[in-house]
């Protein structure tokens, strides 16, 4: 499963992908908003740190404007992943750009009927929201695996992004179903290595390894 950050801060970017484990990053205009930056700077930075897709979103709502939206951004760099919502719109400009070779990931997707237009409409990535699902009273998890077995019977090739990732057991979960990729805030994806049994076994090896007086 590829790791994507959910983030628009360039320190965390920075951080992570120094680690060899960053895939991508997601932005959205809410992120791009708490950066404080200037969106299109601020997507060159990220797409010159971070050699996988970078999600940028377009804020107009009908074809046209996302259309000359998605020519501004995809102007910025060869890995400026195009987001657009899950409307009709939005999926229509999908099939234009992936048709003349853009990445696109369509975003803001709660159901699978939802994630089938995505596929059709020939997305890059589809991007199912787990958090804000569980959080309106829906099982996130299992959208997730209902998308998983319908791009499966029809061996779809967009990939299944899980966004909106709260925390590790999601993480786990996306894992498990065969999620293609999941973009998590910084901290989540950090939190990740921790484990109380490894701080403790550190603990309790540095101890040991003091008793006998040798260095390496
Ligand atoms: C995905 O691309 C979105 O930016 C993101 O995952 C939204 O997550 P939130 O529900 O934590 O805002």
């Amino acid at each position: 499963m590829k790791f994507f950050a959910d983030t628009a801060e360039i320190s965390d970017i920075k951080e992570l992908a120094a680690t060899g484990l960053l895939d991508g990053v997601t932005t959205n205009p809410s992120l791009i908003a708490k950066s404080g930056r200037d969106f299109k700077e601020l997507t060159k930075e990220i797409c010159g740190i971070v050699k996988g897709p970078v999600s940028a979103e377009v804020v107009a709502l009908d074809h046209e404007g996302m259309m000359r939206e998605a020519e501004i951004l995809r102007k910025i760099a060869d890995n400026v992943c195009i987001k657009v919502p899950m409307t009709i719109d939005g999926l229509k400009t999908c099939k234009a750009l992936t048709n003349d070779g853009s990445m696109v990931n369509v975003t803001l997707c709660f159901s699978a009927n939802q994630a089938l237009l995505a596929a059709k409409a020939g997305a890059t990535f589809v991007s199912p929201f787990v958090g804000r699902h569980d959080d309106n009273g829906f099982d996130g998890m299992e959208l997730i695996g209902d998308i998983r077995l319908i791009y499966d019977n029809y061996d779809f090739r967009t990939e299944i992004l899980v966004a909106s990732v709260r925390h590790g057991i999601h993480v786990l979960q996306a894992a498990k179903i065969g999620a293609d990729v999941m973009t998590a805030p910084p901290a989540v994806i950090k939190g990740l290595v921790k484990h109380v049994l490894t701080d403790k076994g550190i603990e309790g090896f540095l101890a040991d390894w003091a008793k006998t007086g040798q260095s390496i």
